[in-house]
C-alpha cells in the first residue's frame, strides 16, 4: 500500500467500524449467559473472528440475520471442549480474556497464535491465575498455553501491571468462583468488561475509593443475555482525526463514537495541542459514553503528556506522534514502556519511520520526544510495520502529508479496521 499527498484536505462523513474492545466483549460475555443477544454493528474483523470462531468451535451457536449477529447463550457451564487448538491470530485481547475463562472451565484448552501474538508476554495473565489455583503450562513466557480447567479460588489480586487485558481475563474467571473475588486496580484502565457485566446482571460492585479501583464479584451467578448495539472505535476514528488535523481544507463528522472516560485520552491529548474538535450529541447507549465528533483542520501546538496519558490512551501514541511531527513546538509523551509490548514494540518503530520519514526525535527512559519541522525529507520511504496495524495506519496518515510512503504489509489493518484505506480514499486521501 502506498500513500501519497493530499492537496484538497480530508472531508465528510466517513464510516467507522464498531469498537474492538466492546466487540470482543460483546461475543465473549454473551456466550456464558443465558438467553438470546441480538448484537448489532460488531466489528468484522480479523481480530474479532478469532473470538467468534473459539467460541462456535466451544459449542455455541452463534448466527448472523439481518446484519446482526445472534448468540445463543445456554449459561456459564455451557462452554464444550473444542476439538482442536484454538487459534488466535494476531489478537491479543481474546488470549488474555479467554485465557481467564478457560481457566475456570472443565476442559482443557490450547490457545496458539500468529508469529508476533507468539511473542507477547502471557506470564502477565497466567501468573495471577495460577495463584487463583488454575492450572496454565506456559512456553516462554507466551504463547502456546496449554490451560487445564480448574475449580479457582476466592482471591484478593493487586493489579500490578495497569492492563484491562489482564483486569477482563480475571473477571471473567471469577464468574465461576463459588465466593467472592476482589481485584484492586490502581491505575486506570477501560472498563467495558465491568460495565457489561454489571448489565448481565452479574454480582458485581466496582467502588472508587480515592485513586484506586476496587471491584468484588461474586462468582457462579448466572448472567442474562441483553442485546448490544456496538457504538464505533475511537482509536479507528482517531486516524482520520488526525489526518483532518493536519491536512489544509479538511472537515470531518464521525458519527456514534464511543466516547468512554477510561480511553479518551486522545481527544483530550489533542485538545490540549489546540485541535478543533467538537463533541456533539452526547449521549448513553449500553452504559456506555457516545457522541458524534466534529473536527476541522487546526493549527497544532506541541505539548508534554505525563504517564497518566498513557493509562487512558496507549493505542493512540502512533497516531498522535505523526499529530505532533506537524506541530507548531516539541512534544515529550512520558512513561510508554507498555508501547513496547503490543502487537510490535511500538516505541522503537515509531522512532524508526519517523525518523526515516525525516523527523528528528529520540526514545530516552520510556519518554518520546519529538521536534517538529516545517518540511520534512523523506530519508527512506518504507515504512516498516512488523505486522502492526497502528503502525500500518499511522504512516498511512503521515504520507498524505509527506508522502508517497509504502507501508511494507498493509494486511496486519485487518486485524481492526478492514475499510481503512477504501474509507480513507472517499475522504479525498490517496492511497493505492
Ligand atoms: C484492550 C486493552 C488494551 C489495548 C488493547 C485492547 C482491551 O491492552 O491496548 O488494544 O480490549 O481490553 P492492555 O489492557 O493490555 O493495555
Amino acid at each position: 500500500m502506498i500513500s501519497t499527498k493530499i492537496n484538497e484536505g480530508i472531508n465528510g462523513i466517513p464510516n467507522i467500524p464498531g469498537d474492538k474492545s466492546i466487540s470482543h466483549r460483546s461475543i465473549i460475555i454473551p456466550s456464558i449467559s443465558n438467553g438470546v443477544c441480538e448484537i448489532n454493528n460488531i466489528l468484522k474483523s480479523d481480530d474479532v473472528l478469532h473470538t467468534l470462531n473459539a467460541f462456535k468451535n466451544m459449542g455455541v451457536r452463534i448466527e448472523e440475520k439481518n446484519q446482526k449477529l445472534i448468540i445463543y447463550g445456554k449459561g456459564l457451564n455451557s462452554l464444550k471442549e473444542p476439538k482442536n487448538e484454538i487459534y488466535l491470530g494476531n489478537s491479543g485481547t481474546s488470549a488474555r480474556l479467554l485465557t481467564g475463562l478457560l481457566s475456570a472451565q472443565k476442559f482443557k484448552t490450547v490457545l496458539i497464535g500468529d508469529e508476533s501474538l507468539s511473542k507477547r508476554p502471557m506470564k502477565r495473565i497466567s501468573d495471577p491465575l495460577n495463584n487463583m489455583g488454575a492450572k496454565i503450562d506456559i512456553t516462554n513466557g507466551s504463547l502456546p498455553l496449554i490451560i487445564e480447567g480448574k475449580n479457582l479460588n476466592p482471591s484478593n489480586i493487586n493489579l500490578e501491571i495497569p492492563s484491562a487485558q489482564i483486569k477482563s481475563g480475571l473477571l471473567l474467571a471469577s464468574l465461576y468462583i463459588n465466593g467472592e473475588t476482589k481485584i484492586t486496580e490502581y491505575k486506570i484502565t477501560r472498563d467495558h468488561t465491568e460495565t457489561m457485566l454489571q448489565s448481565f446482571g452479574a454480582n458485581i460492585d466496582v467502588e472508587q475509593i480515592n485513586k484506586k479501583k476496587q471491584i468484588t464479584i461474586i462468582g457462579q451467578k448466572e448472567l442474562q443475555s441483553q442485546n448490544i448495539d456496538v457504538p464505533n472505535d475511537l482509536s479507528s476514528s482517531s486516524f482520520f482525526i488526525v489526518s483532518a488535523l493536519i491536512n489544509k481544507n479538511s472537515h470531518l463528522i464521525l458519527k456514534n463514537i464511543n466516547n468512554n472516560s477510561s480511553r479518551n485520552g486522545i481527544l483530550i491529548a489533542l485538545k490540549k495541542m489546540g485541535a478543533k474538535i467538537e463533541l456533539k450529541n452526547q449521549r448513553k447507549n449500553n452504559n456506555e459514553n457516545v457522541c458524534d465528533i466534529e473536527v476541522i483542520s487546526s493549527k497544532l501546538n506541541g505539548c508534554d503528556l505525563g504517564q497518566e496519558f498513557a493509562d487512558l490512551m496507549i493505542d493512540e501514541y502512533p497516531i498522535l506522534s505523526i499529530a505532533a511531527s506537524f506541530a507548531s513546538s516539541p512534544s515529550i509523551f512520558r512513561g510508554l514502556k507498555e508501547l513496547r509490548v503490543k502487537e510490535s514494540d511500538r516505541l522503537k518503530l515509531i522512532l524508526l519511520n519517523l525518523k526515516n520519514c525525516g523527523v528528528d526525535c529520540k526514545v530516552e527512559n520510556d519518554n518520546l520526544y519529538i521536534y517538529p519541522s516545517e518540511n520534512y525529507n523523506v530519508k527512506n520511504n518504507i515504512i516498516r510495520t512488523d505486522f502492526d496495524h497502528r503502525i500500518a495506519m499511522s504512516f498511512c496518515i503521515m504520507g498524505t502529508r509527506v508522502g508517497p510512503l509504502r507501508i511494507d504489509n498493509e494486511d496486519s489493518i485487518r486485524t481492526s479496521f478492514p475499510t481503512f484505506k477504501e474509507e480513507l480514499n472517499k475522504l479525498g486521501g490517496a492511497v493505492f
